[in-house]
């Protein structure tokens, strides 16, 4: 059969024309489809005589089976293609670090408390609590400060209302920590170490102060404690917390009720360009009072002055806070904030402790 060569010439080159599989079915059907042109020269063998039909008829099986298995090989070209273009843009990049989503944040000021309890109870304190609604006793006489002393208007003090009639003296927000200094030394004796750390009140607000804040208070009791077991206490504290090789402090005489001697504790350091450095430059920055727990504290908390001694501190946490992690204004530890929690907080799983460094 003349054409034949033609004919398969022109279809090999359709196959190999074809870009994708709808394209290349439409080559099948015009060769071997029911009306294909290859299926029609198969109908017309009937009219032929047996021996043209026998020459002819194995030419065209043959051209069929050319034709067939070129329309294969390119469907199977087409599908590695087509996979090669998804591999290539559908590939994920298993070694690359995943993303860390953020639990929240933890508050600095929950932070450093974490962090300074992490540091006193390497020194072998323990935490105590109080209440914060506290009674006027435990918060002002027990302290030595009875009803008439001055000290008691400089504590700025939020009045709990009484019911009508009832003339005891009235329940404070408590203005400092220090009550829990007596709770725990009535309810534990001596020897004692704690630290206590907590929410305070006072009237006051402006851009250093605020109504609510926080201080830690620091008790040590034992038969000879003295104000060096103060002063290392102090210096040891800072240089962990503020996690600098070393610190200067410095003890300036002062007065509180609760102490004799008592001393205001400054914290040597810089402020350049807005920044602050710690332990370094030529400023000086008061971070807490403390001093040797007066004689009447002791006796009013159930503990014999004669027998026992020790030094207490109380430190403004927010303060310290602030310091450590350049935060320039109080206020804005209580404003909720999301942008600003989000800046200076801290990630919900990493727990301060010593071993693993304070603040990563
Ligand atoms: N309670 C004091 C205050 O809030 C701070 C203070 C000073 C606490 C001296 C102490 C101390 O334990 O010894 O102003």
């Amino acid at each position: 059969m003349d054409g034949l060569d033609a004919l398969k010439a022109r279809f090999i080159a359709a196959v190999s024309a074809a870009s994708d599989e709808a394209a290349l079915e439409e080559v099948r059907l015009a060769a071997l489809g029911k009306k294909g042109e290859i299926s029609a020269l198969m109908a017309g063998l009937g009219k032929m005589s047996p021996d043209e039909r026998k020459a002819a008829g194995a030419q065209l099986n043959v051209l069929k089976d050319e034709i067939d298995a070129a329309l294969r090989a390119k469907k199977a070209a087409l599908g590695d293609a087509a996979l090669n273009e998804r591999l290539q843009a559908e590939w994920l990049d298993v070694t690359l670090p995943g993303r860390p989503r953020r639990l929240g944040t933890i508050h600095p000021v929950s932070q450093v408390m974490e962090e300074l309890t992490a540091i006193f109870a390497d020194m072998g304190f323990a935490v105590a609590e109080g209440p914060q609604v506290e009674s006027d006793w435990y918060n002002f006489d027990a302290l030595n400060i009875p009803p008439e002393h001055p000290a008691r208007q400089e504590h700025d003090t939020f009045f709990m209302a009484r019911a009508e009639g009832d003339n005891r003296p009235p329940h404070v927000l408590r203005t400092h920590t220090s009550p829990v200094q007596i709770r725990a030394m009535a309810e534990q004796g001596a020897p004692i170490r704690v630290i206590a750390p907590g929410r305070v009140y006072r009237m006051d607000m402006d851009q250093t102060h605020t109504p609510m804040f926080h201080q830690v208070e620091g008790l040590a009791i034992d038969r000879d404690i003295s104000m060096a077991n103060l002063k290392w206490t102090l210096e040891e504290f800072c240089r962990a917390f503020f996690e600098v090789p070393s610190v200067e402090l410095r003890f300036r005489a002062s007065h509180f009720p609760f102490t004799e001697p008592s001393a205001e504790v400054d914290i040597r350091c810089s402020w350049e360009g807005g920044q602050l450095k710690i332990g370094e430059g030529d400023k000086w920055m008061e971070i807490l009072g403390s001093g040797m727990v007066h004689p009447k504290v002791l006796s009013a908390a159930g503990v014999d002055p004669t027998q026992w001694q020790g030094f207490a501190f109380g430190m403004g946490i927010d303060r310290i806070a602030m310091l450590k992690y350049g935060i320039p204004d109080l206020r804005a530890f209580f404003e909720s904030d999301l942008r600003w929690l989000r800046h200076y907080g801290f990630a919900a799983l990493d727990m301060p402790d010593l071993a693993g460094g304070l603040s990563r």
